[in-house]
Formats: structure tokens, C-alpha cells, sequence
């Protein structure tokens, strides 16, 4: 079963879109009202249902704490649930990550990071410090603060005029950018234009979501805006709200690289879709600053810390560790990029397969010249989620952004229990939604059939 704009009371995100009403999930399946199934690919659409659907081990700990406490508000009142989870999550967080900040999600720990980042240079006497540089192709929330930091026109819409005047740098993909040197030379000019003594924080994802999905600058970026953290004072934060807690087969992808952040936003993988729960993460420098100083992180949301979403955190990571899940991810997850890219290898129009453990991403050309980007108004990614969903598979794609810094793309990240079996069948209908979609746009290419209208971008 379906539901339009004309059949429900939901003010939907797209109007014109027909949404199946999901009544029940089980493991990787997901059953509409009608009893027709579809194979979830993507972790509940939005890579948050990392442990599957249907879990009664999670349910039985919300009910639990649902009846012993569901709720105080943690400005003067603390709980058994929270004190726990932040000893867990600091323990699995790198090595010198020491304090918690929990919150309701994935925007509201970005806000968090940029208050924390700003309050450690406030309470360390260099109130100048405010400015903020990111990546012009990123996601990290619809919030008016996260919406400034991505440079994307076309999320920002007629939102820009609310927006922070943000510092932007191209991403340093293989088209634009292979070695990282102009995204350097980008952040060096950032600098210079805010005056280094006057930025706060660099802010990206260490794997891209959706903007640019499991896209990982080069190593040599990397270690560049280490060496210019460690010269200006800045300090580096991580949105890891999709690749947190195991998604690409690491606790956090911070483990993987040359250094560490100073602070760590993460939410969806936290609460494994059984509850909004994130948490804003920082090393003990940025806590002492605040320690030392005024002894203050004021300002946070009524559910911030309540007990209930604090228990679901805390079986989450027990399951992970259990169950070896994030093993089982790291294990797997090249195997499944292998199999993606050997299922779409005849299909002109894919032109990268990506991939992080369970979190991939497909990138597609045209096949035209098998470089360039799609023609925007052929609409391609979302045609690739319609033909997806006609097949009985949920995944998730992203259409061109208008600045030329990515194409259309899809996004697979699969629930971490999947098994061999269930693996299979989800690349085999989604390479089978591709090839359907590739077909249909080589004929228009060529001119036989009229494009229809793009649509709206994600
Ligand atoms: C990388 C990233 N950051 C932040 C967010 C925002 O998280 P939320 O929707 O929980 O506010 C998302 C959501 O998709 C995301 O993918």
C-alpha cells in the first residue's frame, strides 16, 4: 500500500511522491500493509536500523527501562542508563576521547561539536575564534547551524539568507582532485580570508554519507590539515553520525587515520533505529578547557541523556560486541564491494564502486563519454531508488548538487546481521533496478524518448 499528498494528513518531504506505508520490519525485511516485502539495503532508508529490524533483545531493554525510568532531564537529575553508556561509548570512542554529550541526533550533535568547539577557545581566552571550514560537499543536518556548513545551493535553498556565511573547500575526489593538494591549497586560502587566529574548527565527515558516498579524501589531505591544526589552533571535528559505532567496520573511522580528532559527533548507528539517541564526543584537552575554565556546557534538549534512549544505547553495543557485528562488517564489506562492482560491471553508465565496510557508494557517468556527469534533468538517482523500490529493495541515492562537485550517485549500507544470502539478493535486485535504469537512459540519450522532469535534490 501507497499514500500521496491527497491521502494523508503527513506533510511529506516530497509532495508529488508516493510513500510505501511500512507496518512491520524483520531483520532485513521490511512488509507494507498490503504484505508486499522489500529487502532493506539501506538500514531503515536512512543507515540508522544497523542491527536489522525487529529485535526483541532491544525492545525487552526499552520496556524494561520505559517502566523503571524513561525519563529525568539530565540539567540536575543523572541516571544509572546514562552514566553507563557514556563509560561504554568513551571506551570504544579512540583512545584519548573521555567525555559525553548526549543528544536526540545526528544535527543536534553536530550543533553540540560546534558549541564545544567554540566554548574551548572562549573558556582558553581567544574569544576571536568563531569561523568554521568544512566541506562544500557535505550533509550534516537540516538545521540552520549544519546547513551552513555544507556548500550546497541547492539543500540551502531559500534557507540562505538564515545561514552563517560559512568557509567552504572543494572535496579532493578522484575527478577534481586525486592527491588532495588543491583541497590543501583551498584550506590554506580559507585560512588566510578568516585570519587563522580567528577559526574555531575544521568540520567533515571522515567517509561521506550521502553527499558523496564512502568517498574518503587521500591520505595526504589528511595529514595536511593535521599539520595546520597543529600550527593555527584550530580544532578538527568529526560527523560520524553515519559512520559511527561500526558502519564501516571500525568503531569509529577515525581509527583509520593518521591522527586524532578533538571531537566526535555521532547518533544513527547509536541507537540502532530503536531509539533517537546521538552523542557529541570529545578528547580530555577540550574537556579540561571547559574544566578549567568556567566550568559550564550550558544549553540541551529536554531528551538529551533520558534514561530510556540511553539503555537502547547501551544493548546496541552489547549486541555489537556479542555478536562480533563490526568484525562481521570489516570482514565483509570488501567481499560486498567486490560483488557490487562485479554485478554492475557491464553497466556503462556505473563508473566507481566505493566502499567502507557496509557503507558503499556507486557513482555513475554518462555513458556517453564514461566520465562526465549524467545530464541533471534525466533525474537518474532517484529513478535508480523508483526502479529499486519497484523490485522490492530500499537504497538510497543523491542527485547532481548544481556546483559540479558530485553527479548522481547511490548509497547501499545494508543492516550489519545480513546474511551471505540476504547480501546477495540485495545486489542482485539492485544491480538488476541499474541495469533497468541504464537501459532506459542510453535509449534517451540517443534521443528516442523525452527525459522526464529531475527531481528534487537530497
Ligand atoms: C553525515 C550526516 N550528518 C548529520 C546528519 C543529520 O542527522 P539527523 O538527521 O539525525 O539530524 C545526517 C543525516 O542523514 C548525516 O548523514
Amino acid at each position: 500500500m501507497t499514500v500521496d499528498s491527497s491521502s494523508t494528513r503527513v506533510l511529506p518531504p516530497e509532495l508529488d511522491r508516493r510513500y510505501p506505508v511500512i507496518a512491520r520490519g524483520e531483520g532485513v525485511w521490511l512488509t507494507d500493509t498490503n504484505g508486499r516485502r522489500y529487502l532493506d539495503a539501506m538500514s531503515g532508508g536512512s543507515m540508522a536500523a544497523t542491527l536489522g529490524h525487529g529485535r526483541a533483545d532491544i525492545a525487552e531493554v526499552a520496556r524494561e527501562q520505559a517502566r523503571r525510568l524513561a525519563f529525568v532531564h539530565n540539567e540536575r537529575l543523572t541516571s544509572p542508563a546514562q552514566e553507563q553508556l557514556a563509560r561504554e561509548l568513551t571506551a570504544v570512542a579512540p583512545p584519548s576521547f573521555t567525555r559525553v554529550h548526549f543528544v536526540t541526533g545526528g544535527a543536534e550533535a553536530n550543533e553540540a561539536a560546534l558549541r564545544l568547539a567554540r566554548s574551548y577557545h572562549v573558556e582558553r581566552g581567544e574569544p576571536d575564534r568563531w569561523r568554521v571550514i568544512s566541506q562544500a560537499q557535505a550533509y550534516h543536518g537540516p538545521t540552520i547551524a549544519t546547513l551552513a556548513l555544507t556548500g550546497r545551493p541547492g539543500l540551502q535553498g531559500p534557507l540562505a539568507p538564515y545561514l552563517p556565511e560559512g568557509l567552504h573547500i572543494p572535496p579532493s575526489t578522484r575527478r577534481l582532485d586525486p592527491t588532495g593538494a588543491e583541497a590543501l591549497d583551498a584550506l590554506d586560502r580559507a585560512l588566510e580570508e578568516a585570519g587563522p587566529e580567528n577559526v574555531s574548527a575544521f568540520f567533515c565527515e571522515p567517509v561521506s554519507g550521502a553527499a558523496l558516498p564512502a568517498y574518503t579524501p587521500p591520505e595526504r589531505f589528511w595529514r595536511g590539515l593535521a599539520e595546520r591544526r597543529d600550527e593555527h589552533g584550530f580544532l578538527i571535528c568529526f560527523d560520524e553520525v553515519v559512520t559511527g559505532v561500526g558502519r564501516t567496520g571500525r568503531w569509529f573511522a577515525a581509527e583509520s587515520l593518521p591522527f586524532e580528532p578533538d571531537i566526535i559527533a555521532t547518533a544513527k548507528g547509536l541507537g540502532a533505529g530503536y531509539a533517537a539517541i546521538g552523542a557529541t564526543i570529545c578528547a580530555e584537552h577540550v574537556y579540561e578547557a571547559v574544566a578549567t575554565g568556567s566550568g559550564r556546557f550550558p544549553l540541551g534538549h529536554t531528551w538529551n541523556g533520558a534514561p530510556l534512549p540511553c539503555a537502547v544505547g547501551s544493548k546496541v553495543i552489547e549486541v555489537l560486541r556479542s555478536e562480533r557485528l563490526i568484525e562481521r562488517v570489516a570482514e565483509r564489506g570488501p567481499h560486498l564491494r567486490d560483488e557490487l562492482e562485479t554485478a554492475l560491471a557491464e553497466v556503462e553508465m556505473v563508473r566507481e564502486v566505493r566502499g567502507h565496510g557496509y557503507l558503499l557508494g556507486i557513482e555513475y557517468v554518462d555513458p556517453r563519454d564514461g566520465e562526465s556527469f549524467l545530464p541533471a534533468d534525466l533525474g537518474v538517482a532517484g529513478r535508480v531508488d523508483d526502479a529499486a523500490l519497484a523490485n522490492g529493495l530500499v537504497v538510497l541515492s543523491t542527485q547532481p548538487t548544481g556546483d559540479g562537485y558530485a553527479g548522481d550517485q547511490s548509497l547501499f549500507a545494508p543492516p550489519f546481521p545480513s546474511t551471505d544470502g540476504e547480501l546477495a539478493e540485495m545486489v542482485d535486485r539492485f544491480a538488476a533496478s541499474v541495469r533497468e535504469v541504464a537501459g532506459e537512459v542510453e535509449r534517451e540519450l540517443a534521443g528516442e524518448r523525452r527525459a522526464p522532469a529531475v527531481a528534487a535534490e537530497r
